[in-house]
């Protein structure tokens, strides 16, 4: 017999659905009719806390390959605040625990990015059988080349800058596609490629503005009508770069634009005369289907999660590196933040053929 607890935590992102069903297919596939429990937990973490679950059965997994979203719901729960009690002096973690030995759950399988891996982390410290899989749109996560959703978000950020090119060929126009990706510029990077964007901003990559401006100017006077810019909400300039944590907060709540993308815009039509319009695809890169590429490597690391859990394997988070799932100690990832490298190979390769990164 297997009881295991399923949440989905953070921000959601396509294949959570795709996730979940690969482990729970990888477990009844491989144990005997009537030997596995699934609990799914509402809302993340807050249903651990809060002993907020329910029984599910294999009908509860059945089509929702395809599904976006996720059939448990999420909610965020700062990993700081986990050693903070409630409004009503309630610990949390102890009651996560509480929860856990209630239910004498084998393993706690958890989907999130970075900061439900960190509590992943804290509770197998704690002592419970926790197994992580890599979700988020922004690939941040250290020890997998690839986190899910990432893909499909790829997708849709691409259809964007792609919609954007047919309007920007009939105008005379800048446009700014500003895209998610929070501290790290992955998901700006692939879909502006992808896009064929003529720039890229990236928080790895501070921008000079005048170089910005520069790569503009170069392609009017090439007599091109027109500029596509792919920028990531984290974007940063070479300046805001130099200041302290705090001072950049301060400045930042100070700014008269809502998003790194209107204060560039505005800069550049100032400085060049042309006009600019900025696009925010939002949360609609974490919405929809998940791509194939994304069902395929969600059934993977269910599948992989499925293995570990028959082996009495816990405390890791599942990766794919090179091709291949990979098991890989939550000990050695949990708080790492993977990021573009300026020297990559990708960065390099799109520099050559005329990407401007602003730098
Ligand atoms: O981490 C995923 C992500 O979509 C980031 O790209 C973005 O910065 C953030 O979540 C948005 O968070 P929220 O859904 O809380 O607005």
């Amino acid at each position: 017999m297997k009881r295991i607890g399923l949440l989905t935590s953070g921000g959601d992102c396509q294949a959570l659905n795709a996730a979940m069903r690969g482990v729970v297919k990888g477990l009844s596939s491989n144990l005997p009719e009537n030997e596995l429990e699934v609990y799914g937990f509402s809302n993340g973490y807050k249903g651990l806390i809060y002993g907020d679950y329910r029984m599910l059965t294999a009908k509860d997994f059945s089509g929702i390959l395809t599904k976006g979203g996720t059939i448990l719901g999420s909610s965020r729960q700062p990993f700081k605040m986990m050693r903070v009690p409630d409004e009503k002096g309630l610990d949390k973690v102890e009651a996560m625990k509480q929860n856990y030995y209630k239910l004498r759950l084998d393993c706690l399988v958890i989907l999130g990015g970075n900061g439900t891996q960190k509590t992943a982390n804290l509770l197998r410290e704690e002592g419970l059988n926790v197994i992580h899989l890599p979700k988020t749109i922004d690939n941040d996560i250290w020890g997998t080349d690839m986190t899910f959703g990432f893909q499909s978000a790829v997708n849709i950020a691409t259809e964007a800058i792609d919609c954007i090119h047919t309007t920007a060929s009939s105008h005379n126009r800048v446009f700014i596609v500003e895209v998610m990706g929070h501290k790290v510029g992955w998901l700006t990077l692939h879909a502006g490629i992808a896009g064929g964007a003529d720039i890229i901003l990236i928080p790895e990559i501070p921008y000079d503005i005048d170089k910005v401006i520069a790569a503009i100017n170069k392609r009017t006077q090439a007599g091109k009508g027109f500029t596509i810019l792919a920028v990531a909400e984290g974007a940063i300039s070479k300046e805001d770069a130099k200041l302290s944590k705090k001072d950049l907060k301060e400045k930042l709540k100070k700014k008269a634009h809502p998003a790194v993308s209107y204060e560039i815009a505005a800069a550049i039509q100032e400085k060049t005369g042309i006009e600019v319009r900025v696009t925010v695809p939002g949360h609609t890169q974490r919405g929809g289907s998940p791509c194939p590429y994304d069902r395929v490597l969600t059934t993977r690391l269910g599948a992989a999660a499925a293995k570990l859990i028959l082996n009495d394997e816990y405390g890791y988070m599942v990766g794919i590196v090179n091709g291949k799932t990979k098991k890989v100690p939550l000990e050695e990832v949990a708080g790492k933040l993977k990021m573009v490298s300026p020297d990559a190979q990708i960065v390099k390769e799109a520099k050559m053929t005329g990407i401007s990164f602003g730098d």
